[in-house]
């Protein structure tokens, strides 16, 4: 980090701190699902905050929508200091939301010494078939196309909003995030140039991408890694520190191992894969990270064995960043995840969700067999490519005909960094054969609707336009 930047950054957390009243908020406070991935009753809810000091002495209270119910005390929130890894002081608390019924709204607020800091609403996680979420990547970059975004996601009301990776430019530093992730998403008025107080009140969920994790040189960026800071979600993944392989590995002196490791605690590495349930759909997000080996069998077995526990789930989506079918030039080698497609048919995945390549891209439901899979599990090439044969479902037409034969590849990347490939968007025959539809020239995000009919999918434009609907049934 430069010694403008930490500069800039130390300023802006004295200047919070200066005309805060008495709390000290270095971020106010957004919702997590934390390490609850099954539907449960009641449910819980995290919520996370940071702080330029401990001066303060905080309490939680939660209440039932209604504003004439009473507020009860959550158990003390905990808090870490992420001092040792940012050149500012900074300390992330967390507490726990608990005993919420599900699928109703709460309020809830943070006190410092016994006064209130900060009030907000949220929804507990809902457990009936009819739910909205949204989904985009590659949005934080500090740009107009992230602000709309964030602006459009805030107008849709979804349940949860789900990031395709890419989560913050360029390097996923704590330092980052809170120039280019908190305030937009976080943003106390809603609007086109500034963003949405979303994730105060609607939880967001996230795979890791690469500009999210592949900077972990805590030498060169101490402050590197902050999905696993800012990120409580469920630990019930297959990786542990345990292996060295498949998993984020650090590099950096001891002392620098050792702080990001007391301020991370169990998330790293176990958060970078998981899987949870949201009403009816279920959830497997992946590491697509280059250093994480898909052909492995243990790792093929954990997303079998997962994909299997929800075969009563109506609905199941895996999301991770890079997209195994797409057809932009950019990234066109990043097909590694293709080794996976055969266990996504096994289990009637509905949606293979993506980021990484900046634009809109749906393909036809595909089934796919790569190059040598009868001689048993397919080695990844070293250039990245799975070259092998797909079958194409071109009967469904998402409107008259909606029951695919095998999984959609969605790419969702278009949530606020530079477009890629728009050249290519009115040239149908620089396509792949596989893809469908290719919305390059606007920023965009994906919004779904879910019963037990349908999945009602709309790709909607950073100015509210709908560029592209389809349904599925099955
Ligand atoms: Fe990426």
């Amino acid at each position: 980090m430069s010694g403008f930047r930490r500069f800039s950054i130390a300023f802006t957390l004295m200047i919070a701190a200066a005309s805060g009243a008495a709390a000290d908020f270095a971020t106010k406070p957004w919702l997590q699902l934390g390490d609850n991935p099954r539907l449960s009753t009641p449910e819980t809810v995290q919520v996370l905050w940071q702080t330029s000091d401990t001066q303060n002495k905080w309490s939680v209270e939660v209440a039932k929508g209604d504003p004439s119910a009473p507020w009860r005390k959550c158990e003390a929130p905990a808090s870490v200091p992420l001092a040792a890894i940012t050149s500012f002081t900074l300390h992330l608390w967390t507490a726990n939301l608990a005993d919420l019924e599900p699928g109703k709204p709460f309020r809830y607020r943070l006190r410092a010494d016994g006064k209130t800091a900060f009030e907000a609403t949220g929804a507990a996680r809902k457990h009936d078939s009819k739910t909205r979420f949204v989904a985009f990547g590659d949005c934080g970059a500090e740009t107009t196309g992230q602000q709309r975004i964030a602006y459009q996601a805030s107008l849709l009301k979804p349940d949860y909003v789900f990031i395709t990776g890419d989560i913050v430019y360029n390097y996923g530093l704590v330092s980052e995030y809170l120039r280019k992730y908190f305030p937009v998403y976080n943003a106390d008025v809603a609007g086109p140039k500034s963003g949405a107080p979303l994730i105060r009140s609607t939880l967001f969920l996230a795979a890791p991408g690469n500009h999210d994790l592949l900077r972990a040189d805590l030498n060169r960026s101490p402050d590197a890694l902050g999905y696993y800071y800012y990120w409580s979600q469920p630990l019930n993944g297959p990786l542990t520190g345990d292996t060295t392989a498949s998993i984020t590995n650090l590099k950096g002196s001891d002392q620098a191992v050792a702080a990001f490791k007391a301020a991370a605690g169990s998330r790293w590495p176990r958060s970078a894969n998981y899987s949870f349930d949201y009403g009816t759909v279920h959830w497997t997000v992946l590491d697509s990270n280059p250093y994480v080996d898909w052909s492995d069998r243990k790792l093929r077995e954990w997303v079998d064995k997962d994909l299997e526990s929800a075969k009563s789930a109506k609905w199941r989506i895996v999301a991770f960043h890079h997209p195994p079918f797409q057809s932009s030039k950019a990234h066109q080698k990043d097909q590694w995840m293709r080794l996976l497609a055969d266990i996504f048919e096994k289990h009637k995945v509905s949606v293979v969700l993506a980021g990484h390549v900046h634009n809109y891209q749906r393909s036809h439901p595909l089934r796919f067999v790569a190059d040598g899979t009868t001689q048993g599990v397919v080695q990844r090439q070293k250039d990245g490519q799975v070259p092998g044969t797909w079958t194409l479902d071109k009967t469904f037409d998402g409107a008259t005909h909606t029951k695919p034969e095998g999984p959609l590849y969605i790419v969702s990347g278009a949530g606020g960094a530079g477009l890629y490939n728009a050249d290519q968007q009115p040239k149908p025959n620089t396509w792949q054969p596989f893809t469908v539809k290719y919305i390059a020239d606007k920023h965009s995000l994906t919004v779904v609707d879910v019963s037990d009919e349908a999945f009602e999918f709309q790709q909607i434009s950073d100015r509210g336009e709908t560029l592209d609907t389809f349904k599925i049934t099955r």
